[in-house]
Order: structure tokens, then sequence, then C-alpha cells
């Protein structure tokens, strides 16, 4: 690992409440760079704990917050909504000392829900890797150059955010306001694409081309599209019928997917109305094609709001 020297300010003994995928990830970075020596481990059971202590390589599997001995540097990574019930357990335990550091990894949730641990003392921070921990081995291996959303106690960050740039990470600062809005964007850009892609395969299937020829068939365009986001930005990446204003095939395909399932059809039609944004935005098409546009695609919405049931 790089960095093996200890080199930053962060307390040594860094414990962990919910050492599951992520968890354990980190922790392991954060032991293996020298930054800090794993001590407690506690998870909903003690098979897991022992688990998530073979993965690090460090650390001592617990029962349970009140078995755990002190540490300077808490992580709390267990799921979002155990997160705050974990805090309080952390803060009721007496376990936490003035100074400490308690920190989450969560997007969504912000630092605030580590609030009782703030009032026994500690500092509070959530550092955020925009990361998918499934496989918290190659994680650890692919962690470098990994984007990091911080906030949090100013006194916290001081101290996480070097260790965590030594690691790998690059940080950004995030509003915890906005979090919800800022997690539900990685929804958008990562969650959504397979989503984006089973609509695709649905619409095939029923045209009658097999879901495997189909995927096959969409996998040079769509790596290509994402390419073309990525070197040349959002608009240039767009094309086909909305891009060009093309108001006739949009409603042909419109009334297609209506007649087959309203709900591909308004997914289409709230997509398209996006897109048209982006359209309109270069001025480049007939403002009067692309406001015929909208108005087909505002139809069909409306009318697939007003269906029922599941077709299929
Ligand atoms: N996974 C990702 O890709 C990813 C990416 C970025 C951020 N995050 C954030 O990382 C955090 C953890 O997510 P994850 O995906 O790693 O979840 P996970 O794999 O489900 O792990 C959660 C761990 O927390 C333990 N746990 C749950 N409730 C507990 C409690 N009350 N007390 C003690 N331990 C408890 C679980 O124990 P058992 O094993 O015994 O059930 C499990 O080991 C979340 O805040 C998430 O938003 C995740």
């Amino acid at each position: 690992m790089p960095g093996s020297e200890a080199a930053t300010d962060l307390p040594r003994r860094l414990n962990v409440i919910g050492c599951g995928k992520a968890g354990r990830a980190v922790a392991r970075l954060l032991h293996a760079h020298g930054l800090c020596v794993v001590g407690d481990v506690a998870n909903r059971t003690l098979a897991s704990a022992v688990e998530a202590v073979a993965f690090i390589g460090a650390g001592t599997p617990k029962p349970g917050i009140a078995a755990m001995d002190a540490a300077g540097l808490w992580l709390v990574a267990t799921g979002d909504d155990a997160i705050a019930p974990s805090a309080e357990g952390l803060a009721a335990s007496g376990r936490l000392r003035s100074g400490d550091i308690v920190f989450h990894l969560s997007g969504a949730t912000a630092s605030a829900a580590l609030a009782p641990c703030r009032a026994s003392g500690a500092m509070v921070a959530s550092i955020h890797p925009v990361k998918n921990f499934s496989d918290p081995q190659a994680s650890v291996r692919t962690f470098e150059g990994t984007w990091c959303g911080c906030e949090g106690d100013p006194a916290a960050l001081a101290l996480l955010q070097p260790a965590f740039e030594r690691i790998g990470a690059r940080l950004f600062c995030i509003d915890a306001r906005y979090k919800a809005l800022y997690h539900g964007g990685g929804a958008f850009a990562c969650n959504f694409i397979p989503v984006l892609m089973e609509l695709a395969l649905r619409c095939e299937e029923r045209a009658g081309i097999p879901r495997e020829v189909a995927l096959d068939m969409f996998e040079p365009i769509a790596r290509e599209t994402l390419d073309a986001v990525f070197r040349q930005g959002i608009a240039p990446a767009l094309a086909g019928p909305i891009s060009r204003g093309d108001a006739g095939t949009v409603a042909r395909h419109l009334a297609a997917m209506d007649e087959w399932d309203p709900r591909v059809a308004q997914a289409y039609a709230q997509l398209g109305d996006v897109a048209l944004d982006i359209v309109r935005s270069l001025g480049r098409v007939d403002a009067g094609r692309l406001d015929a546009t909208r108005a087909a695609m505002r139809s069909a919405a409306a009318t697939a709001q007003s269906t029922p049931e599941d077709p299929r």
C-alpha cells in the first residue's frame, strides 16, 4: 500500500459500528495505510463482526456497543436508517470521550444524524465515497481516485480529510441541507442506467427481438453515447428524433408505447421533456417544432397517468 507511514493527526484507534461492505473497505484502507489501528468492530451479529475483522485483517469482534473499549475515532457504517439509533446507543453507552471523532459514510443522511454523539462532546462528520462497494475486495483495490463528499464539524473534517486523501480520495464539500438531492442525483447517474436499458429491452422484446439480441445490439451505441457524454458533454451526446424536433416520430413512439404499456410511454415522455430542455438550450431547432414535440409528450404523460393498473 502506498503511504504506509502514519502522518496525520487522526486519532490512532478506530472502532467500527456497522462493518458491512463500505465500512470494512474503508476501515481496511485506513488501517493498511497506517492511518489508524482498527480496534473494536460491532455488527448486528457477532458472526458478521468476526467476518469483518477477518476481511480488515485487524480488530476485535464485539457483540455490541456496550462491549466496545474507548477509541478516538468511531465509524458508524450501518445502513442509513440505523445511523441515528446507533449514534444514540453510542452516546448512551458512556464510551465516548470529549474530542472523539464520530463519522459516517452516507450520501443521503447528514452528519446531524450523529447529533447525540456531539451532545456527548464528540465531533461529528460525514464522508460519502461516491463508489459502489458491492465487492469490498475490489473496492479496496480501486479506491484510488474516488470522489468523496464531505460535511460536518470543521475540526473533525480537518483531521479526517487528510487521512482520506492519503487513501486516495478526491474530496469535495457538500451542503448538508441538500444531501438527499445530491444522493438522488447519483441514482440518475448510476442506478437508472440499467433501468433505461431494461425499458429499451422491453420495447425490443415487444417488437419481437429477443432480449439477448437486443442487449448485444445496443451495447455499441450505449457505450458510444456514454463515452460521448464524458468526452464532449451532455448536449452533443444527445441524438435522435427529440434532438431534431421531429414531433411526428416522437408521437408515433408514444402512441405505440401507450397502446402496449402506458408506463413506458410515461417514462419516455418525462425523460423526453428533459431532453427538450437540452435541445432548446442549444437554440438550433425551430422553437415551434420543439413546442409541438413537447405537447405530444405532455399529452402522452397525462394519458398514462390516468391509466389505473399495470396493464401487462
Ligand atoms: N454500499 C455502497 O456502495 C455504499 C457507497 C457509499 C456509501 N455507503 C454508505 O455506507 C453505509 C453502509 O452501507 P453498506 O452498503 O456497507 O451496508 P451493509 O453492507 O448492509 O452493512 C451494514 C452493516 O451494518 C451492520 N448493522 C446494521 N444495523 C446495525 C446496528 N444497529 N448495530 C450494529 N451494526 C449494525 C450490519 O450488520 P450485520 O452484518 O450483522 O447485518 C452490516 O454489517 C451506509 O450509510 C451507506 O449509505 C454505501
